[in-house]
């Protein structure tokens, strides 16, 4: 049986930003508090939706303080903010840090209560405050995910926090936004999204809706994510790859990831390697690890990101998917940890400690072949060299 979760309201496509007023006012809300860091509040995206809201006569509180992999303290902060004026919706304006601080401010402002308590397997399904999720990279599919990701400070833990009420009420997807993203952020952030749509369609809790979006995602963003880095003003690959993220995140929202991104959170939160960079350095070593549990399954992925012909085999299928993923490493220059600069004495003390935080998180229990601890551990340890 599949249950499946949606935001409210989903306007997708090139200038939907300037949609925004219309879809508040449809919900009813006024007054919205934005979330959004420092960078985006300097090269002029956060002009842009401010003038939208302007133009509408909508007045905004503003946090400009989100930080990369947020934290409690952010968090706290933020909320403190909003705490001092009146506001009806939070509203998280670009990547998956600035959206997925604001579902944890909006949750919070209506029921006060622990990050121990918040984090899984706990289920947040309270509404908090309607939450509304601008993205600006074509990445993490926070704009229409159940989920947001928030670091413990005192444990250095990158909690996945689970439930309803992390689930925004209106994404507006519009590409526009993404047009002048770098080189670096585009390869990451794109092989975060090709991550969620591979995991979520070999996922053990995928079902026929999220297989959907998993597939459609694949087909949008295996074709597009070279062109998008290469030619960063080529706005057909640009549409592609925000849909595709939007896709995909649909999928995993409903289907949940697995050990790729299980793996791959303790690597960001102990060493600071950006979520799509750490999920593109585990993504070609789990894959081969897993896909002999699930070999239709991946030879599925294969064909709808055009790497194999539908007549070829389920194992040749596969074999053209790891080679690609090593290719696209490759090619988008993803280095190894050690190329990343983490220090090794560091990584391998570290790495049962990974592992532990790994299975806690609950993704893993979702791959098609369960890893114990010492496969993990081993996983990790074949990552350094
Ligand atoms: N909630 C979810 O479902 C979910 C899913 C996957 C990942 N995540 C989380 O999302 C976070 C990562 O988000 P992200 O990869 O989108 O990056 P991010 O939000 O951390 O942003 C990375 C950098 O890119 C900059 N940036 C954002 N948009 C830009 C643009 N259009 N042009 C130029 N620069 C831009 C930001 O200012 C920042 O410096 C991680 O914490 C990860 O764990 C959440
Ligand atoms: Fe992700």
């Amino acid at each position: 049986m599949a249950s499946i979760v949606l935001p409210r309201i989903i306007r997708s496509g090139g200038g939907s930003l300037s949609e925004l007023p219309a879809t508040l006012s449809q919900l009813g809300l006024t007054a919205p508090f934005v979330i959004t860091d420092a960078f985006l509040a300097s090269n002029g995206l956060l002009d842009r939706l401010l003038a939208v809201l302007d133009s509408a006569s909508i007045s905004v509180g503003l946090f400009a303080g989100a930080q990369a992999d947020p934290t409690t303290k952010v968090i706290d902060t933020a909320l403190a903010a909003m705490q001092e004026g009146a506001y009806d919706c939070v509203l998280g304006f670009g990547g998956g840090s600035p959206i997925d601080t604001a579902k944890a401010v909006a949750v919070l402002a209506k029921r006060p209560m622990s990050y121990a308590q918040m984090k899984a397997p706990a289920q947040i399904d309270d509404a908090g405050l309607p939450i509304i999720a601008v993205p600006t990279t074509a990445g993490t599919g926070s704009e229409a995910t159940r989920f947001t990701i928030i670091t413990d400070e005192a444990t250095q833990e990158k909690m996945l926090c689970i439930g309803l009420g992390f689930l925004p009420s209106i994404a507006i997807v519009d590409f526009e936004l993404t047009m002048g993203k770098p080189r670096r952020l585009t390869a990451d952030t794109g092989i975060d999204s090709l991550t969620h749509a591979i995991e979520a369609y070999v996922s053990r809790r995928a079902n026929p809706f999220s297989d959907a979006m998993a597939l459609s995602a694949m087909r949008l963003i295996a074709p597009n994510l070279r062109i998008a880095c290469a030619e960063p003003g080529n706005r057909m690959a640009r549409a592609a790859m925000m849909e595709g993220a939007l896709h995909a995140g649909i999928a995993f929202s409903n289907a949940s990831v697995a050990l790729v991104h299980g793996m791959s959170r303790p690597i960001g939160a102990l060493f600071h390697v950006p979520h799509g960079l750490s999920n593109a350095m585990l993504l070609p070593a789990v894959t081969a690890f897993s896909a002999p549990a699930a070999l239709q399954r991946y030879a599925e992925c294969a064909r709808a990101m055009a790497l194999a012909d539908p007549g070829e085999g389920d194992q040749a299928a596969v074999a053209a998917l790891i080679g690609e993923l090593e290719a696209l490493n490759t090619e988008l220059e993803v280095p190894s940890p050690a190329g990343y600069g983490v220090d090794r004495e560091r990584w391998f003390d570290n790495i049962a400690l990974m592992a532990r935080q790994a299975i806690a998180s609950g993704s893993p229990a979702n791959n098609p072949r369960l890893a114990d601890g010492e496969e993990i551990e081993q996983l990790y340890r074949e990552l350094w060299v």
